[in-house]
């Protein structure tokens, strides 16, 4: 059993067990901000990825209108429609309702983090929660569990030439009431504006140096997600193109925000509390919003001590396994000492704190004896034993890589490489694969396999036995699969050959 001895302290009780390959996944998606490849583009908050700092537009506003527009196709009394990435198809995107370039540009970049247990819908929830958590916002409790559709929804999106009766009965189809809608939009423009490009009936051409897309933005603090929306309505001081535009046909917002009295908007205008918790609420439940049928997690909060990368490697001539893996602590006590790096997360609201344990830093772990195996981890932190209330990490030693796999470049320039599987004595499973992410045909994350062939004589005695194949070395990553009593397992993290020897000559 390893040790790792940590003088701090913890707080809440774990959310799930570890390990859960979906959970796991959704869990360092929504929370390890600093290192899922997304959070760095809503940070700043006025950072647009395909445009100079001074367009007037961002990544931040674009996400969380890209998640409206996916889920506004939702029809509550059918169950078709709301938020399954139907957005990425390219016949929604030509639709008069979702015109602008926002759409696609969300979509790449967002649907870059999805993978086999990540679907695209649930990138772009959780791309406009981080938009709106990094840029000042409220924290939204997300689940996961999308499912990507195969084809465009039926169109549904609002549009601001269309009256205030269409809106009431377009949010209503959506599932949302009338002062639902009128949260729901102010929580959406309180980020960004309206363009003139796709817009040019509603923003003229600004020729300003600030905004060289000529962006007419929703209030003056278009980067924060802030009540500014409501206090600049309210006092009449709004610049929001959707209010005060010089065409009164597209002045949705007027229209909708006015359709109560000004009621809600004033109560926004008065508490940026009650603003935060309400658009915590209703743009929760918007990307909560799916097709009938598709079953989500539960809320997904970040588990106090969570291994991660963890990776066994079979020693074949020593017969022993090296190991090495992460441990991640989430928001250490005041004056705890860590030992190494800590990284603000989440909209500066948490800290994680990284431990790195391998054959390096902790010779023992360079050689543990592969007879005896391993099963579990678990963790001393602050003299407390983190073992999942008695549960441990469990930790799978039934199919590794083995070192003894190599690549070769003796035929040229093609190089080769001689995978090697090593698999626990009395596991036997039916099947030994590499794994690689790919896409299906409407752009899906899965899985190819790669099938390895079983040793022709394998040694009775041995500890493990070597399943192999030789193909031509492509450096891209892999894990290890099997199929073991008609349940498929992945196990180590993703690598590629170039983290093996070349072969002996
Ligand atoms: C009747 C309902 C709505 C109408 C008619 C409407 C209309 C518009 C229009 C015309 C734009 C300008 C887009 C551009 O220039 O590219 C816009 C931008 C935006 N909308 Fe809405 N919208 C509505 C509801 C919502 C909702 C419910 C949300 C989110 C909860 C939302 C979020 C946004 C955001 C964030 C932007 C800024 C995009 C950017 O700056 O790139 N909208 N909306």
């Amino acid at each position: 059993m390893l040790k790792l001895v940590l003088l701090v302290s913890l707080g809440a009780a774990n959310a799930y067990v570890w390990p859960s390959p979906q959970l796991d996944a959704l869990e360092a998606l929504r929370w390890d901000q600093d290192r899922n490849g997304i959070t760095g583009l809503v940070q700043p908050c006025d950072f647009f990825i395909f445009g100079p700092a001074n367009s007037g537009r961002s990544n931040a506003a674009d996400w969380i209108r890209t998640a409206y527009h996916d889920m506004a196709t939702h029809n509550s009394t059918d169950g078709t429609g709301g938020m399954d990435a139907s957005i990425r198809f390219t016949e929604e995107q030509a639709r008069p309702e979702d015109i602008g370039d926002g759409f696609s540009n969300s979509v790449a970049v967002l649907q870059a983090v999805s993978t086999r247990y990540i679907s695209i819908a649930d990138t772009l929830a959780v791309g406009l929660i981080l938009a709106v958590e990094n840029c000042g916002g409220p924290e939204i409790a997300f689940r996961g569990g999308r499912v990507d559709a195969v084809e465009p929804n039926i169109p549904g999106v609002p549009e601001p030439q269309q009256d205030l009766d269409s809106h009431i009965a377009s949010f209503s189809r959506q599932g949302f009431t009338q002062t639902e809608m009128i949260g729901l939009v102010a929580c959406g423009h309180t980020m960004g504006g309206v363009q003139h490009d796709p817009f040019p009936d509603i923003v003229p051409e600004l020729n300003d140096p600030n905004s060289t897309e000529s962006v007419v933005h929703f209030d003056s603090t278009h980067v924060n997600f802030d009540n500014n929306i409501a206090i600049e309505y309210i006092a009449g001081t709004t610049k929001n193109p959707l209010v005060v535009g010089f065409n009164d046909t597209t002045n949705s917002d007027k229209r909708i925000f006015g359709s109560d009295g000004n009621a809600t908007m004033q109560s926004f205008a008065n508490s940026p509390d009650l603003f935060a918790s309400t658009c915590a609420d209703l743009l929760g439940r918007m990307v909560d919003t799916v097709p009938a049928g598709v079953q989500l997690t539960d809320v997904i909060t970040p588990l106090p001590v969570k291994p991660a990368k963890l990776q066994l490697l079979f020693v074949g001539d020593t017969n022993t396994i090296q190991f090495s893996g992460e441990v991640r602590l989430w928001d250490l006590a005041e004056g705890a000492n860590p030992i190494d790096s800590v990284v603000t997360v989440s909209g500066g609201r948490h800290t994680a704190t990284w431990y790195i344990f391998d054959h390096i830093a902790t010779p023992a772990l360079a050689a543990l004896d592969a007879a005896a195996g391993i099963t579990s981890i678990h963790y001393t932190v602050d003299n407390k034993l983190e073992d999942q209330d008695g549960v441990g990490f469990a930790v799978a030693d039934d199919v590794m890589f083995s070192t003894s796999s190599c690549f070769t470049s003796d035929t040229g320039s093609e190089a080769t490489g001689i995978f090697h599987i090593a698999v626990r004595a009395g596991v036997d499973p039916t099947r030994v694969y590499l794994e690689q992410p790919t896409r299906d045909s409407v752009g899906r994350p899965t899985t190819s396999e790669i099938g390895l062939t079983p040793p022709t004589q394998p040694d009775s005695n041995a500890t493990y036995v070597i399943w192999s194949i030789q193909m031509p070395l492509v450096f891209t990553a892999f894990t290890v699969g099997a199929e073991i009593d008609g349940v498929k397992v992945t196990r180590g993290v993703l690598t590629s050959m170039i983290e093996f020897d070349q072969c002996p000559t």
